[in-house]
């Protein structure tokens, strides 16, 4: 299986967990390391409403957490509850964290429908003109 089949595949687990009693929109993401490790995440939501993480910074920080810092793609999968029909874009504040830790030009954001539809994009055309770590 190829690795944007497999990253997708993982993703689609990673969604089963999402924690979603609030929107009932569930994302899952799975970040591929450049050590071959793949960090899944999903959304977890909560009562107060703005604690809520979403998959793809779940996937991040888990890894970040572990001393994990190198990457080279992230799969992310959405939809409301039931099977996922179109792809789902990572939100802004997502953008920036894959920002803070990736290649603009090198690393792939998968958005899936599932294992056969999907599109790759570089993190620059999701997030043109970033505030990374140089322009402090
Ligand atoms: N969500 C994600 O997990 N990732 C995204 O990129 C978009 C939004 C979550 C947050 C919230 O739990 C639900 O989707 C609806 O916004």
């Amino acid at each position: 299986m190829s690795e944007t089949r497999e990253l997708i595949r993982a993703a689609l687990e990673a969604r089963e967990m999402a924690y979603t009693p609030y929107s009932h929109f569930k994302v899952g993401a799975a970040l591929l390391a450049k050590d071959g490790t793949v960090w899944r995440g999903c959304n977890i939501e909560n009562a107060a409403y703005t604690p809520t993480n979403c998959a793809e910074r779940t996937a991040f920080f888990k890894a970040v957490s572990e001393g994990c810092r190198e990457f080279s793609a992230i799969a992310v999968v959405g939809g409301r509850e039931g099977p996922v029909t179109e792809e789902c874009a990572p939100c802004g504040v997502c953008r920036q964290v894959m920002a803070e830790f990736c290649d603009p030009d090198d690393f792939r954001v998968i958005l899936a429908a599932d294992e056969e539809h999907y599109s790759v994009y570089r993190l620059r055309e999701l997030l043109p003109q970033a505030f990374v770590p140089s322009r402090l």
